[in-house]
C-alpha cells in the first residue's frame, strides 16, 4: 500500500475537514477516563498528534503533560497550542520520549499509515509505564465503520479498507510486543452537528482514502452523492468506532 503523505496536500485540510465538536470529544475522553485510574495527573503520549485535534482536551482531561509525536512537519506546525502540550518530531518508529515516562497512550487514526508495527509497539510498550493503558482506535478491514458516503458509494469504502488490517492482525501487533488487550469498546460520536456540516467536511477531502484514488473515482463518488443528497435526512451524523484498550 502506497504510504500517504500529509505533508503533500492533507495537512491544508485536516483541521476544518475533521474538526471534532467538544461534545465529540467528551464522548471520546470519558471513555478513556473509564479505563483509567482516577488520580491526577496523567501522562499522556498522543502519537501521531497530526493537528492536534484530541492532544490539548487530553491534557484537559486528565490533568497532565501530553507529548504530541508526529512526523508530518506540516501537520505539527499548525497543532494546536496547549501550556501542557508538547510537540515533538517522532514517529511509532521512532519515539522521543524515555522508558517508561507516560501513564496512557493513544493511537487514534494512526495504525494504518504505521509502516513497521513491530518497531512501533515496541516503542509503545517501552515509553508506558508498568500498569499503563494503550488506547488504539482503529477501523479493520473486517470491520469497517458504517458511515452513510460509503453505502452511497461502496467502492470508496473498498479504497479505504485495503489500509487497515483485521482485527486479529492488529491485535497481535500490540499482544506479540508483550501487551494483553484489556477492552474492546464501540465508541458512538457525533462526527458533525448536521448533514450539510458533514458533506462539506467531505467535499474538502480530508480523509486519506482520498490520496488513494484516481481522480474519476473521486468526481463518480461526489456525483452519486450529489444525486443521494435530497433522498438523505438531515440531522447530526454520528459514527461508531472501535477502540481496543491494551495493558502494558
Ligand atoms: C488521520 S491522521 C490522525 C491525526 C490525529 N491523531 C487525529 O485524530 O486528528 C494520521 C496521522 O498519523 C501520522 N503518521 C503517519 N505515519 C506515522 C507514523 N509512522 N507514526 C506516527 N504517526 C504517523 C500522519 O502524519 C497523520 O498526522
Amino acid at each position: 500500500m502506497e504510504k500517504v503523505d500529509y505533508d503533500a496536500r492533507l495537512h491544508a485540510v485536516y483541521a476544518a475537514g475533521r474538526q471534532m465538536a467538544p461534545a465529540a470529544q467528551r464522548t471520546w475522553m470519558d471513555t478513556f477516563a473509564g479505563h483509567l485510574p482516577t488520580t491526577r495527573p496523567l501522562v499522556w503520549l498522543d502519537l501521531g498528534s497530526g493537528t492536534g485535534r484530541m492532544t490539548p482536551g487530553l491534557a484537559e482531561a486528565f490533568g497532565g503533560p501530553v507529548y504530541g509525536v508526529e512526523p508530518s512537519a506540516r501537520m505539527r506546525e499548525q497543532a494546536v497550542a496547549h501550556d501542557a502540550v508538547t510537540y515533538l518530531d517522532g514517529s511509532g518508529e521512532r519515539i522521543p520520549l524515555p522508558d517508561a515516562s507516560v501513564d496512557a497512550a493513544l493511537v487514534f487514526f494512526v495504525w494504518h499509515h504505521v509502516r513497521d508495527h513491530a518497531a512501533a509497539a515496541r516503542e509503545l510498550l517501552r515509553v508506558l509505564r508498568p500498569g499503563g493503558r494503550l488506547f488504539v482506535q482503529a477501523n479493520f478491514a473486517d470491520l469497517m465503520p458504517d458511515v452513510w458516503w460509503f453505502r452511497v458509494v461502496p467502492a470508496w469504502r473498498e479504497v479505504d479498507r485495503a489500509q487497515f488490517g483485521t482485527f486479529d492482525e492488529v491485535c497481535h501487533d500490540f499482544t506479540d510486543a508483550g501487551f494483553s488487550l484489556a477492552a474492546r469498546e464501540s465508541v458512538r460520536w457525533a462526527r458533525s452537528g448536521s448533514l450539510a456540516e458533514d458533506v462539506a467536511k467531505l467535499r474538502m477531502r480530508a480523509v486519506s482514502a482520498f490520496e488513494l484514488m484516481d481522480a474519476s473515482a473521486t468526481a463518480a463518488g461526489f456525483a452519486a452523492i450529489e444525486t443521494a443528497l435530497p433522498t438523505m435526512e438531515d440531522g447530526p451524523q454520528y459514527e461508531t468506532n472501535s477502540l481496543l484498550v491494551f495493558e502494558r
